[in-house]
């Protein structure tokens, strides 16, 4: 494989790590405001971002490629409302969707099919992230300025439960 795409692939790995502790952190923020729906919603993102990477170390080995990983950096984003990191997910997710393009750009540039078929995958997974992130910000817009709107909010996403991907390799 191209080396460039499997530096990409490998930084990726790293990304993915990183967006579970953005996570993590935001599940705290939450837990501190006694959210605690809030916090089982991002607590449950954080495995799915552990997933994610962990998809992207599976295929690197698949491949016979050297995986390393690399230092994870220290979420350094302060919320003043709860409304804060709703809309710091959502621009997360989209620089996420901004970093799976630019590997599928260059394996589309390098013919790299299958790096593509994998990554077909993420690219759907960025589309149901983002509407995510995007309807969270608008329900708390809509209900959430309300004592009785940010309950109920809060015992939905209390109800959020992990699942596995959907993508095996
Ligand atoms: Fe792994 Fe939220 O994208």
């Amino acid at each position: 494989m191209n080396e460039k795409i499997a530096a990409l692939l490998n930084d990726q790995i790293n990304k993915e790590f990183y967006s579970a502790y953005l996570y993590l952190d935001m599940a705290n923020y939450y837990d501190s405001l006694d959210l605690d729906g809030y916090a089982n919603y991002y607590m449950v993102q954080a495995q799915e971002e552990r997933d994610h990477a962990l998809l992207f170390m599976k295929y690197m080995q698949n491949n016979g490629l050297k995986v390393t990983l690399e230092a994870i950096g220290k979420p350094d984003k302060t919320y003043a409302s709860a409304l804060e990191p709703l809309e710091a997910a959502a621009e997360h997710e989209r620089y996420v969707t901004a970093l799976i393009n630019n590997i599928y750009h260059e394996a589309h540039q390098d013919k790299d099919y299958r790096t593509m078929k994998f990554l077909d995958w993420f690219v759907n997974e960025q589309m149901e992230e983002e509407d995510s992130a995007d309807t969270m910000i608008s329900r708390y817009k809509l209900f959430g300025q309300d004592p009785k709107g940010l309950y109920l909010l809060d015992q939905e996403y209390a109800a959020r439960a992990y699942t596995a991907p959907s993508l095996v390799l």
